[in-house]
């Protein structure tokens, strides 16, 4: 057995308030156009075939953010400044954060995550392979009320959001999240952030329309848990996954279309589809390098420095507080 560091390990938990599967569906299936939070998408099963799809030859977002961090961590180190503290919303496996430690040697790491499970396993994993860093782990849903512990609050805070996650929320609730995050990074704070950039839509629309059909196996997989969690009868033969680029709005949606007319029935709901209709599951906003910079100056950040690959398809931002 070895010696776990525990003492390089504190933990907050805030006790995130679990959403209300049931409540959740039967409200967003009552809607027109009816449409399921994103968020039901990380099961166990869900969480796995993200994963393989972050493999996926044509999704090069993390690919190629992973090559921008580490062909460019010793400028990024700089830019993050001596002794800070990094702050990473929704840190999941914190793998990422990986391969800025040795370039940045942080005073401190605080990954914010609603999944206690998996916070506290990826923590032990990283506490072992990085036995000088001091970790406050912090169990929240951050994005309900964005508060986190006064530890080590000496150093300076960088905020650190990759994998353009950012894309996931509509434009306003990024503004506001931004807005959150310059509340908690403070005056002499940063933010280091992924953002999946516009391009060629072939390129955009293979990303979520993989050959091996893992995107669409990953979107149905919100019909497997509503049957298997709340008594539902979606026949999985009779929805289809529909993901493609919405120019005008700057987004990729992604959707599950009925494939007939058709009754579905959930517990004691019954909802009934047209041919053709579908349930919303996803946006993911892509801007260009200019329209992100305003959209987070108008929230209290200034630009200073982007890093992309060559050929333009993603960058990793840096800001500082304005
Ligand atoms: N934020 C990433 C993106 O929008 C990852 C992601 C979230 C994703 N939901 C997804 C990727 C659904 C594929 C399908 O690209």
């Amino acid at each position: 057995m070895h010696t776990n560091s525990a003492t390089n390990l504190t933990f907050t938990d805030y006790h995130p308030v679990p959403a209300d599967f049931y409540e959740e569906i039967v409200a967003g299936l009552n809607q027109t156009p009816k449409r399921i939070a994103p968020k039901f998408f990380y099961d166990a099963r869900g969480s796995q075939l993200f994963e393989a799809i972050c493999d996926l030859p044509e999704y090069y977002p993390t690919r190629i953010e992973k090559k921008i961090l580490m062909d460019h961590v010793d400028a990024i180190s700089k830019a993050m400044g001596p002794h800070c503290c990094i702050i990473e919303p929704g840190s999941g496996s914190s793998d990422k954060v990986r391969l800025l430690l040795d370039a940045v040697n942080p005073r401190g790491y605080m990954p914010l995550e609603i999944s206690k499970h998996h916070l506290l396993a990826a923590m032990d994993r990283l506490t072992q392979d990085f036995p000088w860093l001091d970790v406050h782990a912090v169990c929240i849903d951050f994005t309900g009320d964005l508060t986190v512990p006064d530890h080590q609050d000496d150093a300076h805070r960088v905020a650190f959001f990759p994998g353009s996650s950012i894309g996931n929320f509509e434009p306003v609730d990024a503004m506001r999240f931004l807005r959150d995050l310059r509340a908690v990074v403070g005056d002499d704070g940063g933010l280091l952030i992924g953002v999946d950039l516009k391009k060629d839509e072939a390129t955009l629309n293979a990303a979520y329309n993989d050959a091996a059909g893992v995107t669409a196996d990953f979107n149905k997989n919100l019909l497997v848990r509503i049957n298997a969690e709340l008594d539902g009868d979606f026949d999985l033969e009779m929805f289809r996954h529909w993901a493609f680029y919405n120019a005008d709005a700057g987004r990729i949606e992604m959707h599950l279309v009925s494939e007939c007319a058709q009754a579905v029935r959930i517990g004691a709901h019954t909802f009934s589809f047209s041919e053709g209709e579908t349930i919303h599951t996803e946006n993911s906003y892509k801007y260009t390098v200019r329209e992100f910079q305003d959209l987070a100056r108008a929230t209290g950040f200034r630009p200073v420095e982007t890093w992309t690959d060559t050929n333009d398809l993603f960058s990793l931002q840096y800001f500082a507080a304005a």
